[in-house]
């Protein structure tokens, strides 16, 4: 294989329209382990310095377990540069692109703020929700959109919840990750789904501050401050509410919270840094399930008998959740930048070069999982299981929201499969342009009961 073809293939946002090519990964893989990846100017993305991708799964681990080496900060974590030293100021106000000891400060201030009864709480508020979404999808057309239609509700409701905003302004969450997810996709980039007569003061508030398209028809860049002033105007309101007036949602526990931890940053949340964590929330804990859960129903819809076996079993649903993650990987690079001279795999790599890990390659590694490409929703039932996936990624920043994308994923699938008979597809589905998340647009089913 041509290494320059194969590497513009993978980097080029267009190509996963048509799927993941799986095929070139796995060679690259075996062959090369990692592979340098040039960035010339494509449409809406700009030319780039390059940069390495590190294919294997015990690879990804180092990198991900060592920030002393492979920065978030230094660079962001998605492999378009940011615009400029202020553009990469304002990446770094999240806890995403943060390394130790901030990182770790707000890391800590976030896990205690997840207390047991919260999330016994939140839990139980999932499955209700995917009750009622699957009550609203019977009462209606028996075909319809899995991927707009059903599921990309959920998580918007669960982070109505987690954040404590209300319920009815839940889908301008949808519109802000398009806008950030979905730069790369001209159909996402000026989403506006949500029905403003419906929505909270907060949300009148904030939608006067919407910027309109400019000339190419696009919003601003959303990586940057004055690119999302919309969703800042409304994170604001929320937090100096919950300020004034804690709630018993998660963000009210946080913003009520202490850190007297050994590096000695100490204090609370402020509410900056509270703005920062909602754009964080909004856009990872939507986006990546909006993709899970359909991406789970590709699998059944292309392995009927696991659909039938879980039918037969709904208790083995959670089990198959785990491969369903490894299968489809909703979120397929996160990327590094060296600190040091360093090697990966015997290449060496220059202090500051972009490091991108694919966790689609890796979640397919064949040193790691037998035929790796066949969906077994019995692979995570064997004891020992084989090694985890690495759909959540790994090390300091392994997601925060993975037991609740777990228990989401279940809810769904559970209430889907125990209240139709079947569910098969009709028509063809709709892939994100992107090569970062694998983003199922439209995904159109019939089910039966
Ligand atoms: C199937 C669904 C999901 C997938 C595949 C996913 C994937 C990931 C990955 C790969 C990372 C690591 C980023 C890195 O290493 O730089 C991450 C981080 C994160 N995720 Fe998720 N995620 C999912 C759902 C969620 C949910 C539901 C939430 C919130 C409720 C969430 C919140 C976060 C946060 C806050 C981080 C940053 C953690 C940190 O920087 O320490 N995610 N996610």
């Amino acid at each position: 294989m041509d290494l320059g073809a194969a590497t513009a293939l993978l980097h080029d946002p267009g190509t996963y329209t048509s799927g993941i090519p799986y095929a070139v990964l796995a060679e690259l893989r075996r062959e090369h382990g990692i592979v340098r990846v040039a960035e010339p100017a494509l449409p809406g993305w700009p030319a780039g310095p390059g940069y390495w991708l590190v294919l294997r799964h015990t690879d990804v681990r180092t990198v991900l377990a060592d920030p002393a080496t492979f920065s978030s900060a230094l660079g962001g974590t998605q492999i378009r540069d940011p615009e400029g030293e202020e553009d990469l100021r304002y990446v770094r106000a999240m806890m995403l692109n943060m390394d130790p000891p901030e990182h770790t400060r707000l890391r800590r201030l976030l896990h205690a703020s997840f207390t047991p009864r919260a999330v016994r709480a939140l839990d139980e508020r999932v499955r209700g929700h995917a009750g009622a979404i699957v009550d609203a999808m019977l009462a209606g057309p028996a075909e319809v959109d899995f991927a707009k239609g059903v599921s990309a509700d959920l998580p918007l409701f669960v982070l109505a919840d987690l954040l404590g905003m209300p319920a009815e302004d839940r889908w301008l969450m949808f519109d802000w990750a398009n806008r950030v997810i979905g730069w790369q996709d001209p159909d996402y980039a000026v989403s506006a789904s949500f029905d403003a007569g419906a929505g909270s003061a907060y949300a009148a508030d904030a939608l006067a501050l919407r910027p309109p398209p400019g000339p190419d028809g696009r919003l601003p860049d959303p990586r940057s401050r004055e690119g999302m002033p919309d969703l800042y105007r409304y994170a604001h309101l929320l937090g100096a509410a919950k300020r004034e007036a804690p709630g018993d949602d998660i963000m009210s526990i946080l913003m009520s919270s202490r850190d007297d931890g050994p590096e000695g940053i100490g204090g609370g949340v402020s509410l900056e840094e509270f703005e920062n964590l909602f754009w964080l929330f909004a856009v990872a804990g939507n986006e990546t399930l909006r993709n899970g859960i359909p991406g789970g129903m590709v699998a059944l819809l292309a392995n009927p008998d696991a659909q039938r076996a879980l039918r037969a079993d709904p208790s083995r649903i959670p089990v198959a959740v785990e491969e369903m993650l490894r299968w489809w990987t909703p979120v397929m690079t996160f990327r590094r930048t060296a600190t040091r001279d360093v090697e990966i795999a015997g290449q060496p790599i220059a202090a500051g070069d972009k490091v991108v890990v694919s966790f689609a390659s890796a979640n397919r590694d064949e040193s790691v999982y037998d035929d790796p490409d066949v969906f077994d929703i019995d692979r995570y039932a064997v004891r020992p299981p084989p090694k985890a996936h690495l759909a959540f990624g790994y090390g300091p920043h392994v997601c925060l929201g993975a037991n609740l994308a777990r228990v989401q994923m279940t809810a769904m699938l559970t209430q889907v499969l125990t209240r139709t008979s079947w569910i098969e597809a009709v028509g063809e589905p709709a892939w994100l342009r992107s090569n970062f998340q694998r983003g199922v647009k439209r995904l159109p089913i019939r089910w039966r009961v």
